[in-house]
């Protein structure tokens, strides 16, 4: 069951670029910052397999990771970052939306959010893309370690309250530095990709 082997394999400026070998796919959305890149890094157990960025926004392309030579990682460029201009927004969101829209091997998106704060404007409109392209979807409270433990459970209630997910989604707490919630992924992303 473990991650035994983790390629870095393309980073693809259109879906024209992505691989097409047909394996599942699990997508990696949230805002710049809150942890993807990370977040794979624990996955793997590697530390420097996605870059963690010093300049958030930077990432433009959809980084796209093979892991056990039978799934799919596709690192969304992260959104929400203040200083991007109006037309890249514009184009990021093309970007996405056909991704979300029109890759057929996507069997499920994990949506990552910011455990410290409710979510913001930008995380709803993301989940309400999610919702209506219909994608399974797992929401990664991330940086869990930051708060205390008594108000974790608060977090996961405001979480809730304001993306009003659908209700077979789970919101788990993650812990890139702990490792907290890094089981219950790889379980849910085995799962969906193996279309069960
Ligand atoms: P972009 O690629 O710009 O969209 O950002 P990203 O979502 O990939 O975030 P990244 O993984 O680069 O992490 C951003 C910063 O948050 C880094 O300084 C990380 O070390 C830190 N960070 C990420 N996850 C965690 C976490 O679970 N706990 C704590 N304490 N810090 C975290
Ligand atoms: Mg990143």
């Amino acid at each position: 069951m473990a991650i035994t082997k983790a390629e870095f394999i393309v980073g693809a400026a259109s879906l024209a670029q992505l691989p097409r070998d047909g394996l599942p796919e699990i997508a990696l959305a949230g805002r710049s910052n809150v942890g993807k890149s990370s977040l794979l890094n624990r996955l793997t157990g590697r530390r420097s397999l996605a870059r963690i960025s010093k300049t958030p926004g930077k990432t433009r392309e959809l980084n796209v990771y093979r892991l056990n030579d039978d799934l799919v990682v596709v690192d969304l460029p992260g959104y929400g970052f203040a200083k991007v201009p109006g037309e890249l927004k514009r184009k990021w969101g093309a970007l996405v939306e056909s991704y979300l829209n029109e890759r057929k091997v996507l069997a499920g998106i994990v949506h990552l959010v910011d455990a410290r704060h409710p979510p913001t404007r930008d995380d709803v409109q993301m989940h309400e893309w999610i919702k209506h392209y219909r994608v399974a979807a797992l929401i990664a409270a991330t940086k869990a370690d930051k708060i205390p433990r008594d108000r974790r459970a608060g977090s996961v209630k405001v979480i809730r309250d304001v993306l009003e997910p659908a209700p077979e989604t789970e919101v788990l707490l993650f812990s890139s530095v702990t490792g907290d919630g890094a089981d219950a992924l790889w379980t849910w992303m085995r799962r969906v990709t193996r279309g069960g």
